[in-house]
């Protein structure tokens, strides 16, 4: 190649890099502080896969023994509910092939995971629905380690309750030596009369409240769900709560339990796991000490609302074990973002509801209106932006956003520094909440209330990062 063509590629090539960095203005300085203690929280890209795992996820109606014994008609992944966890560990493709022999459409979306955004699975977003007959194929690198779920996203408050959702569990490159390794899928059903689902889906009341409380809350699909441990274990224990619209708030007996993840990802430091709220939606991995000294019983309850109950037991049996020491995998880097509180918020949006649409009520997520008259917020990728919700109503509105990680910021104008990032975090009634991110991931991604039937009636909308 000529001397003088290699030099005019070299300028071309300059030009192109000056006219790229001439694209992307330097951040407003006060979102420099911001930044500077984001970089390095999470990575913008995955790693290059060093594998593929292949799995297959077939959607069907099936009868299955669950909860008390006896037969109960679902619906099911792969024929059981919970549907499959599928393990993964960072940095692995995956490929999910899902096939659809419901008698209605479906999609899959993978909540939580950084995903690109046609494989999000948000139905008239990012892809059109499966039909019945139907397949799609799903293909992704996670780029962050934790635990994750998937469900349909189209006629959710229906084909979530009949149970279709699964576990995504992406390990850590090297994982931390607990001696087991546990998903406790928490949820509720409500069963009619003749034991069956409650086929009265989105009724004007579940509407009109927190969406559909079950009859019936179980671990795993079980009602008295026992783990079964030796003393001296330390183990992993991923909580997923897939109900439609129950929150929990667990006690641990007494149990040597901390938060190490929230929402899949790390937290800053070990978290008491008293009081937490564990919405629709959410996630928790729990460090569980299992004390040496003998055999032992536990027996987890709920006390989110005034009667509490018990939720699952734990029960240590057998010759002890060694338990093994290592420190906390809870030690990311998850910005305080002090200075957030003297940036105003790119949008407020406003939780109401009004008579009217479709199921006589719309749930509102700004000021105008459902879903299908919004226009989408944007974000800039790789800069902070504020979201401000306000809760008008007195029912809860777990908030989520797809493709990205949240830090909740401020209650009703009083700073909050949670130590952990979440994808979903509850708006309690009248409240104001204000959360921060960092979007790095473009595309048009959802946002709306975890309360199915409210997401039903309208409280859904979509953020661009771009
Ligand atoms: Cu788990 Cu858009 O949802
Ligand atoms: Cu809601």
């Amino acid at each position: 190649m000529p001397v003088g063509y290699r030099r005019q590629g070299v300028i071309a090539v300059a030009f192109a890099m000056l006219s790229l960095v001439a694209c992307a203005p330097p951040p407003p300085s006060e979102q420099v502080p911001l930044l500077a203690e984001f970089a390095d929280a999470y990575p913008a890209e995955s790693r290059a896969p060093d594998a593929t795992r292949v799995f297959d996820l077939v959607a069907a109606p099936a009868t299955l023994t669950l909860l008390d014994g006896r037969p109960l008609q679902v619906w099911a992944y792969n024929g059981q509910v919970p549907g499959p966890t599928f393990r993964v560990r960072v940095g692995e493709r995956v490929r999910v092939t899902l096939s659809n022999r419901l008698p209605v459409e479906t999609t899959v979306h993978w909540h939580g995971v950084r995903v690109p955004n046609p494989m999000d699975g948000a139905a008239g977003v990012t892809q059109q629905p499966v039909p019945p007959g139907g397949q799609f194929v799903y293909e992704f690198v996670p780029k962050d380690a934790g635990t994750f779920w998937f469900h349909p996203h189209i006629r959710s408050s229906e084909e979530v309750e009949r149970g279709l959702f699964g576990v995504l569990v992406v390990e850590d490159r090297a994982p931390p030596p607990y001696t087991r390794d546990v998903v406790w899928v928490v949820d509720d059903w409500r069963l009619g009369p003749d034991g069956e689902i409650d086929p009265n889906f989105n009724t004007p009341h579940d509407l009109a409240h927190d969406g559909r409380w079950g009859n019936v809350v179980t671990v795993n699909g079980r009602t008295a769900e026992e783990l079964v441990v030796r003393p001296g274990e330390r183990l992993r224990l991923r909580l997923v709560n897939t109900a439609n619209g129950r929150v929990f708030r667990l006690d641990w007996a007494g149990l040597d339990a901390r938060i190490i993840a929230v929402d899949g990802m790390y937290a800053r430091a070990p978290v008491d796991p008293t009081g937490f709220e564990l919405s629709p939606g959410n996630r928790l991995d729990l460090d569980v000490r299992i004390p040496a000294a003998g055999p032992g019983r536990w027996v987890v309850t709920d006390h989110f609302t005034r009667n509490a109950f018990s939720v699952a037991t734990i029960r240590a049996a057998g010759e002890p074990l060694a338990s093994p020491e290592f420190p906390s995998p809870a030690a990311a880097r998850v910005p305080a973002w002090r200075e957030a509180a003297a940036i105003a918020p790119a949008k407020e949006y406003a939780l109401d509801a009004r008579r009217g649409g479709p199921f006589g009520i719309e749930w509102m997520l700004g000021d105008d209106g459902p879903h299908a008259h919004h226009a989408d917020t944007l974000l800039p990728r790789g800069r902070f932006t504020k979201l401000r919700f306000t809760n008008r109503t007195y029912r809860l509105h777990p908030m989520h956003v797809h493709g990205m990680f949240f830090k909740v910021l401020a209650r009703n104008g009083a700073p909050v520094d949670e130590p952990f990032w979440r994808d979903t975090a509850l708006v309690h009634a009248q409240e104001t909440m204000d959360v921060g991110m960092v979007p790095l991931d473009v595309g048009r991604w959802m946002l709306h209330c975890h309360v199915l039937e409210h997401q039903e009636a309208g409280m859904m909308t979509t953020v661009e990062v771009r």
